[in-house]
Parts: structure tokens; C-alpha cells; sequence
């Protein structure tokens, strides 16, 4: 079965032809990052403009680099939310057109199914029940996956999201959007024990999170100081390592709890090394599956993989004109 999805939650335009839920025979990804780097972070407006610009080639080339054609097309995936109105209407409305068009059904994705799927891309054997942690720019989440559609969410963050937390200290620190690896690149010259950050909310009995005390503590640090290379180098390591220490805490506590199959890392954060390492290391003897680090930040493969799994959900006909794009879609149990 070729699925070919369409991704557009944010700030990337993306397109993957996917069979099986497993063999990715493309993945084109158009990113707006040079764009939103003259603004240090993204537009909304600006983005869901661009997407309108590049989604047409975007499939075209997803179609040609896989070597398919619509005739080689079993069904379409797009992802319906949660993320940017404006940039998933993009995506929705042309898949919903061209499943109409070409007599195909269409698999509606949640985006942080697609980051957890994507940890079972190359799994031979999915067996349930599994925890997941969600990290993005957009999302931290815990989940404890029972089904292919059957999530429980079980902890959130209260306020600023892993990637977002990020992103808002790489900002403060002068370093380029996404923050993300501009951190972690800065924080391997560091020392990660140099500046005792928070860690919230780790003695509470719940698997939520909270960064922003985090980022207030970064900015303190920071007023009215000129730091020199090795001083920032320092805040970056200890910045990531708290990030890290929070969501390794927490995340074993759930799988101590919920005694997983396995614990599944997802999101762009997830692309972290620190974090993968020290999770690895953190969960013993249960198992991690963390996503291939090229299908960690947004793309339209992940949503190609989850459809395989979810396709019970897919609509077709005069049903596709039902399917709505929704900002605020909840990761919940079907
Ligand atoms: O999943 P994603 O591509 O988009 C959303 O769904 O939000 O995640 C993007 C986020 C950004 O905040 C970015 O800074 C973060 O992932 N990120 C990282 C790394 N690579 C990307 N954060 C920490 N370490 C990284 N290596
Ligand atoms: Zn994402």
C-alpha cells in the first residue's frame, strides 16, 4: 500500500510517498527556517503563505523522487491539526482536493501521532502498550499508547514546551532560530554543572512539566552581562542538561508506572543527543525507540507512516469534504 502524505502543521511544507507504513521511498521537505530567521521565530501569516507557494511542487517532487506516479497511489494522508490554522488549511484543503480528484480515500493524521509513529518506522514487530514523549516546538506530552488509536494522555507541560523553551533561551543567548541545535552545539564546549538550574516540578507526584521558571532563571543570568564564549558555552550545558533531567525524571517515573513495551521518543527535540543518551541510559532494561533522527523534526513521512496504522479512519467521496483542519487537535483515546 503507497500512502502519500501531506504535512503542513507549521513552518515546513512537506510530501512522502510511504508503503507499509515502513519503506519511505521519499521525503521532500520545503523549510521556511532562512525566512524565520530574519524574524527569530515564525510568522504565522508569512508561514501558511509560503506553504500556498511550494505545496503544488512539493508533491510533484515527492511523487517523482519515489519513482510513483497517481496510478501507483493507493491513498492520501494529511496532517489535521493540531498546529497553525493558516498552514494546515493548506495542507488539508489540497489533499481533500486531490483525493476527490483522483478517486482516492484520505487517512486525517494527528501531528503527534505522526512523531510517535515515527518512532515505529523501522520496528518489524509493533506490539502495544507503549509510552511515549512527545517533544517539540509546539508540544511536550507523556502518552501511554494502548492501541494503534488509543492514546491516553498522562502529562503536559504547564506553560512553555521543551523545543519552545529552546528556542525562547537561544533567542536571549543571540543564537539563530530554531534554537535547538544551536544550543546543543554550543553546550558541547561547556560545562553542564557550571550554573544550577531549576528543575520544576520534580517533586511533585504527576508526569507534567514546566520550563518557564527555566527560561526566567537563563534570563537573570544574563541582565546586564556581556558574556564572554566560554561563559556562554557553560549556560547552554547547563541549560540543556536541566531540560534533559527533567524529562528523563519524569519519564521514567511514568515507565516505572505504567511498565511500557517499550518508551517511544518523538518531536524535534528528540533529535537531542544528550537527551536520547541519557533517556537510554536512564531506562535500564526497558527499551527505548527513539525516532530516526532524520524523521525527529517535521516531515511528511512520519504522517505516511501513522496512516498505515490508521487508516480505519480514512475518508472518501463527498465524506472528504466533512474533514476540517483543527489548530487545537488533542492527542486522545479513539
Ligand atoms: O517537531 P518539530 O520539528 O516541530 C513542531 O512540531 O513543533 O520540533 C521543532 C523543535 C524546535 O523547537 C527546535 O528547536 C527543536 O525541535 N529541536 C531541538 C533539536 N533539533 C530540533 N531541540 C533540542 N536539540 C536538538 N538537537
Ligand atoms: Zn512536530
Amino acid at each position: 500500500m503507497n500512502i502519500l502524505a501531506i504535512e503542513t502543521s507549521c513552518d515546513e511544507t512537506a510530501a512522502a510517498v510511504v508503503a507499509e507504513g515502513r519503506e519511505v521511498k521519499s521525503n521532500v521537505i520545503s523549510s521556511q527556517i532562512d525566512i524565520h530567521r530574519l524574524t527569530g521565530g515564525v510568522v504565522p501569516e508569512v508561514a501558511a503563505r509560503l506553504q500556498l507557494e511550494v505545496i503544488q511542487p512539493v508533491i510533484r517532487e515527492a511523487l517523482a523522487k519515489a519513482g510513483v506516479g497517481w496510478q501507483d497511489i493507493d491513498a492520501l494522508a494529511v496532517t489535521f491539526g493540531p498546529g497553525l490554522m493558516g498552514s494546515l488549511l493548506v495542507g488539508v484543503e489540497t489533499a481533500k482536493t486531490l483525493a476527490f480528484a483522483h478517486g482516492l480515500p484520505l487517512i486525517p493524521v494527528n501531528h503527534l501521532a505522526g512523531h510517535l509513529y515515527a518512532c515505529l518506522a523501522d520496528e518489524p514487530d509493533i506490539t502495544f502498550p507503549y509510552l511515549g514523549l512527545i517533544v517539540s516546538g509546539g508540544h511536550t506530552e507523556l502518552v501511554f499508547m494502548k492501541g494503534v488509536n488509543d492514546f491516553e494522555l498522562i502529562g503536559s507541560t504547564r506553560d512553555d514546551a521543551a523545543g519552545e523553551a529552546f528556542d525562547k533561551v537561544a533567542k536571549l543567548m543571540d543564537l539563530p532560530y530554531p534554537g535547538g541545535p544551536e544550543i546543543s552545539r554550543v553546550a558541547a564546549m561547556g560545562d553542564p554543572e557550571a550554573i544550577s538550574f531549576p528543575r520544576a516540578m520534580l517533586d511533585q507526584p504527576n508526569y507534567d512539566f514546566s520550563f518557564s521558571g527555566l527560561k526566567a532563571a537563563v534570563r537573570r543570568e544574563l541582565v546586564d552581562r556581556k558574556l564572554s564564549k566560554p561563559e556562554l558555552a557553560d549556560m547552554a550545558a547547563s541549560f540543556e542538561a536541566a531540560v534533559v533531567d527533567a524529562l528523563v525524571r519524569k519519564t521514567v517515573r511514568a515507565a516505572q508506572a505504567y511498565r511500557p513495551r517499550a518508551v517511544l521518543l518523538g518531536g524535534g527535540v528528540a533529535a537531542n543527543t544528550l537527551l536520547r543518551r541519557n533517556l537510554a541510559a536512564a531506562l535500564g532494561t526497558t527499551k527505548l525507540l527513539a525516532t530516526p533522527a532524520e524523521l525527529a523534526t517535521d516531515n511528511a513521512a512520519m504522517i505516511g507512516v501513522a496512516a498505515y496504522y490508521l487508516k480505519d479512519a480514512a475518508v472518501s467521496g463527498p465524506g472528504l469534504f466533512d474533514l476540517a483542519a483543527d489548530p487545537a487537535a488533542a492527542l486522545a483515546a479513539a
